[in-house]
């Protein structure tokens, strides 16, 4: 009866409900699945700057004719990743749209940054700022008026997921600070962001329709998908991002791209999206319903748009309002960017075999790459000091991913951005520096390991050996030290079949044979487990380094050799062994003409699942450590006077571009202080984990992030700490009023160095 109902929904474009959390009884869920045909026109009362930036773009969208309106709608080809078309008579230029979240993809002269993924293990607000914003800077250098990131879409549901290193944690609250101030960043340069993917592309198998039949449908509750999904893209909104790319997959079995309810329902009357919706490449599988659905720019072509949808508008099907609407929200965009001020950039030429003038773009945007590379460096083992290593000293490098291949065009999509699918050994070969597909990026250079790790050991006059290929390296006695460098790669389009493979494994199984202090650090697009070889003795420490970009080499020495002391904390948690990630590990793969992925665990992924179950992690999300010790001390939680229970205190005040202005109050302060009682300068990310109170009608995780800052302090020293609660990080959504809401009750407030590692413990009453 399921796969009758669910391939009729489809049929229809519409929806079936999923049961999950917060509800147990169809009748209280509201249908919002079903997409009606509903429209929501944009306003620009968001904000002066929003109706300044929408009075301007009525002014240009009333003179144009609705040919020339919805010629701003639709892609042409050009030497952007995506191009609109221009309304030349009013000034109106086409715009250029480019990949990818972590540098301009295919061009030159442009630098390579760490991964969505790294930049979150960083938990640094500051650092992903600076990140948005330096990236940003090279879009507009290059004429991109639209840069097509960053991504909290995958969030991170399936562990195996493909694209889970482009985005920003799988936690909805660390996601969220790195949307808002990657977005602020990029916006702060003059170019539009485009937080994407907007829905549930949690997985790269049968995203998109083919010959098997439609594309996978993500079914989620309503509390879930507010919750968990849609928490990270408000903070996007909240800091003014002016598009939104949908997604390729149906939510709910309607797809991404036409789906009334996620489009016209939740991101622009809900949250109040003032700005233009984005169609992923190929994503639009119909004209009328999606126009009428809320997208406002197909790519990259005409799709079923140009000459069709002005028929539609002609002939009824569409509204004049909503044509109009959409050309409205595109300039808006480019006059709330200020890309109109005449001071924007041509697209820049890019061709591989004709000689053009280069357009530098990279700054020195080097050492942000390099700092960030070793801030979100994770040391997750380190035994009896094995590091930092001490001079002079006797390295012996070994491993495939310590060194650049022979050639880029071994591995185009880490070293020229692009697409490369190939599993087993050739996409081990050469350092990674970040994941495939559109979110690879175009090193200007890339510093591998071994070459920084050579400039260092020459200037120590220390004895460097090394072995890039054997699998297992001759041994050499004397060395202080075997590093030992292995990844993880994963690309769009694909999903991971293992998080690890044998190769790397036995490898560091055969130099810890033979070495008594063998390091590791793994290069890799998310998690890894490491089962195979962690409680070897002879392994000594280990180093998630992520994703870190063109300066690799240069950010592990300076962690290695201790010039900076490890400050990164997992963004993930990393199970003992793969199956403990349950129906979780890998994405739901089917051969059905309607496939469904049912998200039946709710708010359940990562780490809290494994405290629901009381699963022991190997190491738990937001675990890092130093070459220091801290210890936190002082806990005080303070309410505000705003903790008025009622689903949103005054219903009749206007939501603006990120939901409901309230949600951003603050209602609680939780501080505490931090010391450095080690030898070591150093940083420490202080982790705020909330319990909402728990009960019948919503049953809460045991403990969800709603807190962090990095703090650096020096030895002896002390910092104090604080987090601010807002509404939102304290509530529920609450599927019947269709709002977020307080719950009356004892909060658990627990503050700790990782989500198992608590120091702190305490609560916050908030009253009925
Ligand atoms: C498809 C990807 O899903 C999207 O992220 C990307 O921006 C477009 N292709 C354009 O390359």
């Amino acid at each position: 009866m399921k796969s009758l109902t669910t391939a009729l929904c489809a049929l229809l474009g519409q929806s079936t409900i999923v049961l999950g959390q917060g509800y147990t009884n169809e009748s209280e869920v509201p249908l919002y699945g079903l997409s009606p045909p509903s429209t929501h026109l944009g306003s620009g009362g968001s904000s002066a700057r929003w109706t300044d930036a929408y009075a301007r773009a009525q002014a240009i969208v009333a003179q144009a004719t609705l040919e020339e309106k919805l010629n701003l709608t639709r892609g042409f080809a050009g030497q952007c990743v995506g191009n609109t078309g221009s309304i030349a008579r009013l000034g109106v230029p086409a715009l250029c749209f480019s990949d990818a979240p972590d540098g301009i993809r295919g061009n030159e002269f442009v630098s390579a940054f760490p991964a969505g993924i790294h930049v979150a293990a960083t938990w640094d607000r500051d650092l992903m700022y600076d990140y948005g914003r330096a990236l940003g800077d090279e879009y507009r250098g290059k004429g991109i008026n639209v840069a097509l990131g960053p991504v909290a879409g995958p969030l991170g549901r399936v562990v195996r997921g493909g694209r889970n290193w482009e985005g920003l944690s799988n936690d909805p609250y660390l996601a969220g600070a790195g949307m808002g101030n990657v977005v602020r960043g990029m916006q702060d340069a003059g170019v539009m962001a485009n937080p994407k993917h907007w829905l549930l592309n949690e997985q790269e198998w049968r995203r998109n329709p083919g010959s098997l039949g439609e594309s996978l449908s993500s079914n989620v509750d309503d509390r879930t998908l507010h919750e968990l999904y849609v928490f990270p893209f408000m903070d996007g909104l909240k800091e003014g991002a002016v598009s939104v790319m949908c997604s390729y997959q149906r939510v709910n079995n309607s797809y991404g791209c036409q789906n009334s309810k996620m489009l016209n329902g939740i991101l622009k009357t809900e949250l109040g999206f003032e700005g233009f919706v984005l169609s992923d490449w190929g994503a639009q599988h119909s004209g009328v319903a999606s126009a009428n659905a809320g997208l406002d720019i197909v790519m990259p072509d005409a799709g079923y748009w140009g000459q069709n949808l002005t028929n539609a508008v002609n002939n009824g099907s569409v509204s004049t309002e909503r044509a109009t609407d959409m050309a409205t929200r595109i300039l808006a965009a480019w006059y709330y960017t200020k890309q109109d001020n005449g001071s924007f950039p041509s697209p820049g030429v890019y061709s591989n075999l004709q000689k053009h003038e280069p357009i530098d773009v990279q700054a020195n945007h080097g050492a942000l790459i390099r700092e960030i590379g070793a801030a979100g460096t994770v040391l997750v083992k380190n035994v009896n000091n094995a590091l930092p290593l001490k001079k002079p000293t006797f390295v012996y490098v070994v491993g495939y991913d310590a060194q650049v291949p022979a050639s880029p065009w071994q591995n185009p999509s880490r070293y020229g951005g692009g697409y490369e699918v190939n599993f087993g050994w050739e996409t081990l070969k050469g350092t990674l520096v970040t994941g495939g597909g559109s979110g690879s990026s175009a090193p200007a250079y890339v510093v591998s390991p071994f070459d920084a790790i050579r400039d260092r050991v020459v200037k120590d006059r220390g004895i460097l050996r090394w072995d890039f290929e054997s699998i297992n390296p001759t041994p050499y006695v004397n060395a202080d030290a075997c590093l030992v460098f292995i990844n993880a790669y994963a690309s769009e389009s694909f999903d991971r079949t293992s998080l690890t493979d044998e190769f790397s494994d036995r490898l560091v199984k055969n130099t810890a044979a033979n070495c008594t202090n063998t390091i590791v650090v793994i290069h890799s697009t998310g998690i890894r487990t490491v089962d195979a070889w962690i409680d070897h003795p002879n392994v000594t420490a280990v180093l998630y380094a992520g994703l870190p970009g063109q300066e690799s080499g240069h950010s592990i020495v300076d962690v290695l050799w201790g010039d900076v002391a490890p400050s990164g904390k997992l963004p993930f948690t990393i199970a003992k062994q793969e199956s403990d990630y349950g129906h979780l590990l890998n994405g739901t793969v089917t051969f059905d003409a309607f496939p469904q992925q049912d998200f039946t665990e709710g708010l359940y992924i990562d780490y809290r699942a494994f405290d629901r179950d009381g699963d022991e992690p190997l190491y738990a999300f937001g675990h890092g450590l130093s070459y220091t010790t801290f210890e936190y001390k002082d806990l005080a939680v303070m309410s505000e006077e705003k903790t008025d229970t009622r689903p949103i205190p005054d219903p009749a005040v206007p939501v603006v571009q990120g939901g409901h202005p309230a949600l951003w109050d603050v209602v609680a302060h939780v501080t505490c202080t931090v010391s450095n009682t080690g030898g070591v300068a150093a940083a420490e990310v202080a982790q705020l984990y909330v319990g909402i109170p728990s009960n019948d009608e919503f049953v809460t995780p045991v403990r969800q992030l709603r807190g962090f800052e990095k703090v650096r302090v020096e030895p002896g020293k002390m910092s104090t700490v604080t987090f601010p609660l807002t509404r939102r990080d304290l509530s529920v959504w609450d599927v019947k009023a269709q709002q977020w809401r307080l719950q009356a009750g004892s909060y658990k407030i627990a503050v700790g160095a990782s989500s198992r590692d608590i120091k702190l413990e305490g609560s916050l009453e908030i009253a009925a």
